[in-house]
């Protein structure tokens, strides 16, 4: 049994107030919160070694610091079960992931790549942009009004000129997971490669790349109490040695000769991971990230996080679901497959839907013990929206993790309950 309210005590912000009020923090699908420890350990790099990696530098404490950093990569490697620590390339975020793979990989005319409608932005772009640069044909397989894959369809999408599939582990939206195993094994049946965007997905779940058969897979610490700006890019070794960089420069290259007779520069580059980490890296991030893995997998333990998550979104949704007017865009439980703890939404209240900045003025302002914060929007993940009949900008959205409570969820629905019966008066 975990001392959940222990552990929440680890975390710093939910101690402070904001406008007179405790913190009921709901966005943790964009940023999650970040533990003691690993802002300990951030501020532990600026105040005792602050050099640089890479082997740039030779001086001890540029020595220490890369001995820091490559510990942290084979923990990320143990982490989701990586083969080999470098098998995992340190980018800003999964969307640079992502867009590494697709820029990466080298496409033959008439290749094709699939992806699905429940995609975020950042799984849907960098195949846009590959259509519009290259000709790639991008087909999108629809997901249902739910938010799940029909295998059948998927599989009808395939067909031998199909290079790539790019699914999300997890939706942002409707906090619904893709059978990722049985889309792996499908895409390799057809000589596909598959990269998961595991944003949502890699911080919730138990991960084994091996197990599953992922050949590329994308996520961001942010999003899982690590610190900002910086993402994995996990490529199977031979994959990423077959890749091309996204940008080059210091710290990719064994050497660059320069023939002053002729003026030609030839650069002799690295293998992975190094060749894809141009520059200077974020050190005390990627010493953060380490710590963000001992704190998931020590102290909470990833088949904990899972179990909570899906208490907590059992809650959530029976909670949500007593609110007179609201519409839920994703299914309602019980469902058949797992999901996240995570819930958009619209709300009716007489004649007209409550504006998203209405609602997220008054869980902010207007509300009796706590300040709710949460996200309005689309998501970037408009796309679903607009095959579910919504506006993207009228959907709000509620997303938790580990640190949040059964009590959180019961506040924040009486608050609704209470907006719902104020709007609904006036109209
Ligand atoms: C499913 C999904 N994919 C990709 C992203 C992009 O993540 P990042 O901004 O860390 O690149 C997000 C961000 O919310 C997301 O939810």
């Amino acid at each position: 049994m975990v001392a959940w309210d222990r552990i929440r005590r680890d975390f710093p912000l939910l101690n402070r107030r904001l406008n007179g009020k405790r913190i009921a923090y709901f966005d943790s699908a964009c940023q999650s919160l970040r533990p003691k420890p690993v802002i300990e350990r951030i501020l532990q790099y600026y105040t005792t070694l602050s050099s640089c990696g890479g082997h740039r530098s030779s001086h001890s404490l540029a020595v220490k610091t890369e001995e820091a950093c490559e510990a942290a990569r084979a923990k990320v490697a143990r982490f989701i079960n990586a083969a080999d620590p470098s098998e995992i390339v340190w980018c800003l975020n999964t969307t640079m992931a992502l867009n590494l793979v697709a820029q990466g990989l080298k496409w033959a005319p008439g290749d094709k790549v699939i992806t699905t409608s429940l995609e975020h932005h950042s799984g849907l772009l960098p195949y846009w942009r590959l259509q519009e640069q290259l000709g790639v044909r991008h087909h999108i397989v629809r997901v249902d009004r739910e938010g799940w894959l029909d295998l059948r369809e998927f599989e009808e999408a395939m067909d031998r000129s199909v290079r790539l599939v790019s699914v999300t582990g997890a939706s942002n939206v409707t906090g619904t997971t893709l059978p990722l195993r049985d889309i792996c094994e499908i895409a390799h049946d057809y000589g596909s490669l598959v990269v998961v965007d595991g944003a949502q997905y890699v911080p919730h779940f138990p991960v084994d790349v091996q197990k599953e058969g992922i050949d590329f897979l994308a996520f961001s610490f942010h999003k899982m109490c690590g610190p900002s700006g910086l993402g994995v890019l996990y490529g199977r070794l031979h994959l990423l040695e077959e890749l091309d960089s996204l940008i080059v420069g210091g710290g990719t290259t064994i050497d660059v000769e320069w023939s002053p007779n002729d003026g030609h520069v030839t650069p002799l580059f690295k293998g992975p991971p190094a060749k894809f980490e141009a520059g200077l890296q974020d050190y005390a991030g990627i010493i953060g990230a380490g710590a963000a893995i001992d704190y998931l997998s020590e102290r909470v333990g990833m088949e904990n996080v899972a179990t909570r998550d899906g208490e907590l979104g059992r809650h959530l949704l029976q909670r949500l679901l007593e609110i007179d007017g609201l519409e839920l865009i994703g299914p309602p439980e019980p469902t058949p497959h797992r999901r996240i703890a995570v819930a958009a939404f619209r709300v009716r209240a007489g004649d007209r839907y409550i504006a998203p900045y209405e609602l997220l003025e008054w869980m902010e302002k207007r509300t009796q013990t706590h300040c709710f914060l949460l996200r309005i929007g689309g998501h970037c993940a408009h796309p679903y929206h607009y095959s579910v009949g919504i506006d993207p900008p009228l959907s709000a959205r509620v997303s938790l993790y580990f640190y949040n409570t059964l009590n959180e969820i019961d506040l924040f629905v009486e608050e609704l309950d209470r907006l719902v019966r104020f709007y609904r008066s006036k109209s």
